[in-house]
């Protein structure tokens, strides 16, 4: 699949090496195609896109942070009929939900690209598992949020592809649990120092 990743930072880099490993075609969609990043991208191997070119790819990823995507999502190009998956997370300056409870930033996605069939995935664990979801003993899960269904089958299996068990977790609005989720990550993860190096999974009897 050809996937664009808009944001070359934790979440982007490692989503596009795990997605280049399982066989995707991964480009970066960067603000300053000329800058030491962009040059370090080239270099790995990866295609270099505006992002006014985002929109041409079949899957368009937003992996930036809470402020700058209103800005992130307009600066796509056409995507009526494309898949854009939001990995955001709602964060303030102090590492705490912007928003919630009626809205995610999922939703803020949609309303901002409304011929574009938003899923919500890639939120709930932290950058570095991303591409070392193989690595863990238990198959850590990845829950799935959007409302077109065949959007969602190819992103749940974009997740399986980076060694994720991928949950449907219904229709995008379910963005209001995941990020509050993504949030227990964060507080586990540096305030009740757990590390990095943990995933959620489902436990079955
Ligand atoms: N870090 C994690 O473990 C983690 C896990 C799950 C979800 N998330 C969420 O994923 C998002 C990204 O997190 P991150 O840690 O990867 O952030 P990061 O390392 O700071 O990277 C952010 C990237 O976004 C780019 N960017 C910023 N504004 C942009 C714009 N208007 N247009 C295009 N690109 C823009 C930046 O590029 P420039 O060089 O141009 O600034 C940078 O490459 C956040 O919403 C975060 O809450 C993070």
């Amino acid at each position: 699949m050809e996937i664009a990743i808009v944001g070359a930072g934790n979440v982007g880099g490692a989503l596009g090496k795990g997605w280049r490993k399982a066989g995707h075609q991964v480009g970066y969609a960067l603000r300053d195609t000329a800058g030491t990043k962009a040059d370090e991208l080239r270099r790995g191997g990866f295609n270099l896109l505006a992002m006014t070119d985002a929109g041409k790819a079949d899957v368009i990823v937003l992996a930036v942070p809470w402020p700058n995507l209103s800005d992130a999502a307009k600066e796509l190009g056409r995507v009526d009929g494309k898949i854009i998956v939001d990995a955001t997370n709602p964060l303030t300056a102090e590492m705490e939900l912007a928003l919630g409870f009626t809205d995610s930033a999922a939703e803020t996605v949609a309303r901002l690209a409304p011929g574009a069939h938003v899923v919500k995935a890639f939120n709930v664990t932290g950058s570095d598992n991303m591409a070392l979801a193989h690595a863990f003993k238990t198959k850590p899960m990845m829950p799935v949020a959007g409302d077109d269904a065949p959007a969602k089958a190819k992103v749940m299996k974009l997740a399986e592809d980076l060694g994720f068990e991928a949950v449907d977790a219904g229709p995008l609005k379910t963005a209001r649990l995941l990020e509050p989720m993504a949030m227990f990550w964060i507080k586990q993860a540096f305030v009740q120092n757990q590390g990095r190096e943990f995933a959620f999974a489902l436990a079955r009897r």
